[in-house]
């Protein structure tokens, strides 16, 4: 049996879990920031690093304690080492050195878009509730077309096998996510962005407003993306309808934008790559709109994870951690963080 403990501190969110062989969540614990950052509209970093040295520990003693294992239980602890914010991802990196070494345990770095990734590996179904039944991915589904939305990345990738990347393309400017920040702060919405924007789009027309579908039939950006256009599209469309702007429809539009830009690539790539499976993944695959328009129009099967493994949590690195581990990788003492790692 294998038992990994995952660590993820790589934006502003504390988080461990406890994977078992892979795939069942022992403990899957999320401290948020949220709140502390609100007031700043955005992650605040200096306020996000000290935040992780007051919750890691307690964090992570809560998920051993969740999952009733202890140190000598563990197979292995992974971690995040990048990409993210630099002193974020310091704290879980050299918090998950200490207890290797302190317990003897091996290391294993993971990268934080192959942990989103892994986030449809994870059986969905919450610690402590009856062992998930349904279908799985499993080895038989490569090649995987991957698309990841975050609120820094919005990549498409093929997954040819654990561990192998090949990129497609991604966002020129803005990612997804960073997009639905960025409109939300203009509209007055709460940080974070996305599901301020999906709720204040619920009740609107998403087809009152046309705006632009940047890069949808661009053949040298086949599969790559540009949010930063739309942005200024609707802070126009905001101050021409201003007194008072109609925020539902507006919303509602410009999440209908997004949807459709990130829909129509994942189906044209997925096609283009011959993929047997696709994975969608990423903060942004929480979107309500986003997964009612795969399920319409999405023909090959595809997986996106339950909501709450979509943003940003440990279990995800836990289960990149599994298989890295399984392929016989481990991190050395000198270990550093990577805040612009890519994963290929
Ligand atoms: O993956 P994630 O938790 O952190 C990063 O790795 O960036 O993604 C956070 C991003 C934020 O930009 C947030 O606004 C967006 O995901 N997000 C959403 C929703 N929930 C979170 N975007 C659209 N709809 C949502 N329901
Ligand atoms: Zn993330």
């Amino acid at each position: 049996m294998s038992l990994i403990l995952g660590i993820e501190t790589s934006c502003d969110e504390t988080a461990a879990a406890v994977l078992a062989d892979g795939r069942r969540l022992l403990s899957n614990v999320v401290a948020s920031q949220i709140e502390l950052h609100r007031r700043y509209g955005g992650v605040f970093p200096e306020v996000a690093s000290r935040q992780h040295v007051l919750s890691i520990l307690p964090v992570i003693s809560q998920a051993m304690e969740e999952a009733g294992v202890g140190w000598d239980d563990l197979t292995a602890i992974a971690v995040t080492y990048g990409p993210g914010l630099a002193g974020s991802l310091l704290v879980g990196v050299n918090t998950a050195k200490g207890i290797a070494l302190g317990r003897d345990l091996p290391l294993v770095a993971v990268n934080h878009l192959e942990g989103h990734i892994y986030s449809n590996w994870v059986d969905p179904v919450r610690p402590g509730d009856p062992p998930y039944q349904g279908a799985r991915l499993s080895e038989a589904d490569f090649p995987l077309l991957v698309l990841v939305a975050s609120g820094g990345h919005t990549e498409l990738l093929v997954m040819h096998d654990h561990g192998r990347y090949e990129r497609l393309g991604g966002t020129l400017d803005d990612a997804a996510g960073e997009a639905f920040d960025k409109v939300a702060r203009l509209l007055g919405l709460p940080y974070p962005g996305g599901p301020a924007i999906q709720q204040a789009a619920e009740g609107g027309d998403p087809e009152r407003f046309p705006l632009p579908r940047a890069l949808l039939n661009a053949p040298e950006h086949r599969f790559d993306f540009s949010f930063s256009g739309l942005k200024t599209a609707v802070l126009r469309l905001a101050r021409e309808l201003s007194d008072p702007v109609p925020v539902a429809d507006v919303a509602a539009s410009f999440q209908a934008a997004v949807v459709d830009v990130l829909v129509s690539k994942t189906i044209q790539a997925a096609e283009a790559c011959g993929a047997r499976h696709v994975c969608v993944c990423g903060g942004v695959a929480a979107n309500r709109a986003l997964r009612a328009e795969l399920r319409k129009r999405m023909t090959l099967p595809y997986s996106i994870p339950p909501i709450w493994l979509c943003t940003d949590n440990a279990a995800m690195i836990a289960c990149a951690g599994h298989y890295r581990f399984q392929a016989g990788e481990r991190a050395g003492w000198d270990l550093d963080v990577i805040a612009s790692a890519r994963l290929a």
